[in-house]
């Protein structure tokens, strides 16, 4: 039987699990032990701080494991990436991990070789761009310590709030680009990068741009859509990924031009790689991905849409935005519903979203719903 380590158990983690144990795996988790009580199946725990990557290796060389993979994660995706390069595991070398996971080193690696990114600057001192400007830490997600600043006063604020949230005290200054949200899924096999899909995201906009909801396919016209494949496609190459999952997030304005804001190497969160994607066009995403960590043969079909619905998540910050989806629950088919824990008064980064749906709408309800649930503000 095929041994595969997961490292994280987070709500998106637990999903990459549960396929596993479906496809009849022997499953080795790493994580917090708190994350315990949510897998009740038959699998391998091992309680360790998902950053201690030489104990989870060695436990990883003692158990003859034969693949290992995460989800949703910048800090899981490092642990993955050392793990696999250490044991000849299938991944990317260790200089994508060094890219995809610092905002900074990325935006300059693009800008070198021509990809579309906005400018940027990681010293207040030496800004060559205009007001407004984005401040962020080069190393977090989940929209930690990312603020719109428009004047100078306030940058050194929204500096200080940046660098306190960064890991390592680093930040990145950055034009801000105007235009609609979109995340690409691609995963790369063979030297192929394959796009499976374009996701449309809504935020809570300026200050901290916090992801509300999301629909997939976004609505988007094949003109753009082959450019967005292209830039995208580009930008996997200068990044160097020769393997596996990528979640792409960029801007486009009125004008269809396109700007990257960040690339992962890794499958995207907030239910999108999860739950999204396949439920939308019927490409397992999970499957295919625990696969190629395991080195077991894909199919071409098996990377091939096979349907098309349009699906969103929808995540709750507050009591009102909870009601606002059960009025609209009757027009939508659920697939997913989930209250976690209580509304937080203040909202500031994604880990403060109290709930969640997932669901499918049908294509003349999309404007309708989208209007419903205020997310259309931009
Ligand atoms: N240069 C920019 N111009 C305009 N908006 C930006 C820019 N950089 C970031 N944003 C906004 O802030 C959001 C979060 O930025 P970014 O993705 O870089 O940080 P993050 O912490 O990794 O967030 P997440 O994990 O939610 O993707 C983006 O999705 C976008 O809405
Ligand atoms: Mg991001």
């Amino acid at each position: 039987m095929n041994k595969i380590a997961i490292i994280g158990a987070n709500e998106y983690q637990r999903r990459l699990i549960r396929k596993a144990i479906e496809m009849k795996l022997e499953v080795h988790v790493f994580s917090w032990l708190h994350d315990r009580k949510h897998i009740n199946s038959d699998i391998s725990f091992h309680e360790v701080d998902v950053r201690m990557i030489d104990k989870i290796l060695s436990i990883c060389k003692s158990v003859d494991i034969d693949g290992v993979c995460s989800i949703s994660s910048d800090l899981t995706n490092i642990t993955v990436n050392y793990i696999c390069n250490k044991l000849s595991l299938p991944s990317n070398p260790p200089n994508v991990l060094r890219l995809t996971t610092n905002k900074y080193l990325m935006r300059e690696e693009l800008l070198n070789n021509n990809a579309p990114v906005p400018l940027f600057s990681s010293n207040k001192d030496n800004i060559n761009f205009n007001f407004p400007m984005i401040v962020k830490p080069t190393d977090r997600s989940g929209s930690r310590g990312v603020t719109k600043v428009t004047s100078k006063s306030d940058l050194s604020e929204a500096i200080k709030r940046s660098s306190q949230e960064s890991f390592s005290n680093e930040i990145i200054i950055e034009e801000y680009i105007e235009g609609r949200e979109y995340s690409v899924e691609s995963f790369t096999l063979d030297g192929k990068h394959n796009i499976l899909q374009v996701t449309e995201k809504f935020t809570t906009n300026a200050p901290n741009f916090i992801e509300r909801g999301h629909l997939s396919p976004a609505r988007i016209n094949t003109e753009i859509k082959e450019k967005i494949f292209n830039v995208i496609k580009k930008s996997l190459n200068i990044l160097g990924i020769i393997t596996g999952p990528a979640h792409s997030e960029i801007r486009i304005n009125n004008q269809g031009d396109i700007k990257i804001i960040e690339i992962a190497s890794r499958i995207g969160g907030d239910f999108i790689g999860s739950d999204l994607v396949i439920n939308s066009t019927g490409i397992d995403y999970l499957q295919l991905e625990i696969k190629r960590s395991l080195s077991i043969n894909i199919d071409k079909s098996e990377l091939q849409q096979k349907s098309l619905n349009n699906i969103m998540s929808y995540f709750f910050f507050s009591n009102e935005d909870q009601l606002n989806f059960n009025n609209i629950r009757h027009i939508v088919k659920l697939i997913d519903y989930k209250i976690i824990n209580k509304p937080k008064l203040k909202v500031t980064d994604s880990s403060h979203r109290f709930g969640y749906a997932v669901f499918e709408v049908n294509t003349s309800d999309i404007e309708l719903v989208i209007k419903k649930l205020n997310l259309d503000k931009n």
